[in-house]
């Protein structure tokens, strides 16, 4: 059966949170934790909608925490399906925090969650392709087959010497 190819802003969700003493760390800052767990939310929401069948997560990469999210200000994720393999999706999220008095955004962190999508056995199951438009969403598609090899070398289901896209980025250069 082949799934029709889906664009990526069809898969976008937009998550909105505000920060509770309950969240907090020690420094009335947002929990690296907290934000994780949001975020595995809203990227999982966005996988579902890309391929309308529950997901897991397959992997989460690197995220780095650019400023800290405080106490009584607002979380804001954007999620968004960047690239489709076979069973599985590489997810795009971007995070904002905002003061909600002075009404200004600042940057938290961008990250990139793998989620596989699962028939109704458990098992892994094909997803539609993604179709990028914007710019943006163009540049992200590219990249992605790079950034699943290198996920998938980290986590030993790749051979390095078997990682042609990764390799060309070095090899080109020289
Ligand atoms: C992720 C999972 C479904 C993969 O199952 P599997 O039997 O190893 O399946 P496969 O080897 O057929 O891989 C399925 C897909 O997952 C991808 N995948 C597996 N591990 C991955 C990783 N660490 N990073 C990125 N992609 C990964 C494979 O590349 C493959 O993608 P493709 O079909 O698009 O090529 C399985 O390991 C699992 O259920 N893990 C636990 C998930 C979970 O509980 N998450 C919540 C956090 S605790």
């Amino acid at each position: 059966m082949t799934l029709m190819p889906k664009k990526s802003n069809d898969s976008l969700i937009q998550m909105t949170e505000l920060v509770l003493p309950n969240d907090t760390n020690t420094f009335g800052n947002l929990m690296g934790g907290r934000l994780m767990y949001w975020m595995d939310i809203a990227s999982a929401l966005a996988a579902m909608k890309h391929c309308a069948a529950p997901t897991v997560t397959a992997s989460v990469d690197n995220i780095s925490f650019e400023n800290p999210i405080k106490l009584g200000n607002v979380v804001h994720i954007e999620a968004k399906v960047t690239r489709a393999f076979n069973t599985s999706m590489e997810v795009h999220m971007k995070v904002w925090g905002e003061d909600p008095v002075q009404q200004s955004r600042y940057k938290s962190n961008e990250a990139f969650m793998t989620f596989v999508a699962l028939d109704p056995n458990g098992n892994s199951r094909p997803v539609p392709a993604v179709i990028p438009e914007t710019e943006e969403e163009k540049l992200l598609f590219e990249g992605a087959m790079r950034r699943r090899q290198l996920r998938l070398v980290l986590s030993g289901r790749m051979k390095p010497q078997d990682a042609s896209e990764l390799k060309a980025l070095f090899y080109d250069q020289l």
